[in-house]
């Protein structure tokens, strides 16, 4: 059977909904989590382009402050450490909204950060399914927590232990094997569902 590559073209979102997206947002950072491989980066990237805001990654900035990598950070100093500058980075980046923050799988398991997040933000739960976690994961070797033990046992229970926490944020959109333009879209018409302008 021949396939013509037909793809659907997402459905772009509409002026008057960006606007009242900027609007709804005000000073606040759309603020993503979710664990890794759900799309933080990619998607995230792609969101602040569709609302003209700026991308900030909240790992590359725990990098950039620590002089390290994450890997390097979890070897000279353990998790505990790494969750205590996480805290911090993030706290600081939240005081720069409007923006796009994709914030590293555990961030949002903090306390204190998701009282912050609540504050200064709106959390977006990108939400995926086990395979395409584990797709997506294997192309890169950076994760100190998948380093030791089986992926899918660990992300098994990764999602067992924080998708309850993951499930407080604001909004949840399913991240999957569609094009991000698409899912992108479905952001941003959850986001104008919560705006007093959506009639
Ligand atoms: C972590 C996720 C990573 C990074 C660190 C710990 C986690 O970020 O912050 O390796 O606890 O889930 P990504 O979710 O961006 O991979």
């Amino acid at each position: 059977m021949i396939r013509f590559g037909f793809t659907r073209r997402a459905r772009k979102p509409a002026p008057r909904e960006i606007i009242a997206v900027k609007e709804l947002l005000a000073d606040k950072s759309i603020v993503l989590v979710g664990l890794m491989g759900c799309g933080k980066s990619a998607i995230g990237k792609r969101l602040a382009a569709a609302l003209d805001l700026p991308f900030v990654d909240a790992d590359d900035e725990i990098e950039k402050a620590a002089g390290k990598s994450i890997s390097e950070i979890f070897e000279d100093h353990g998790e505990a450490e790494f969750r205590e500058g996480e805290r911090k980075v993030i706290a600081r980046l939240l005081t720069n909204g409007p923006q796009i923050l994709a914030t590293g799988g555990g961030a949002f398991m903090d306390t204190e950060t998701r009282a912050r997040v609540a504050e200064n933000g709106i959390s977006v739960w990108l939400k995926a399914d086990l395979p395409v976690l584990l797709r997506r994961v294997a192309r890169r070797d950076n994760r100190p927590l998948l380093k030791n033990g089986n992926p899918a046992e660990v992300m098994e229970k990764l999602m067992r232990e924080r998708y309850p926490t993951y499930s407080e944020a604001s909004i949840v959109a399913e991240s999957r094997d569609v094009p991000h333009e698409q899912i992108v879209t479905e952001i941003i018409e959850k986001l104008y569902d919560l705006s007093p302008d959506e009639k």
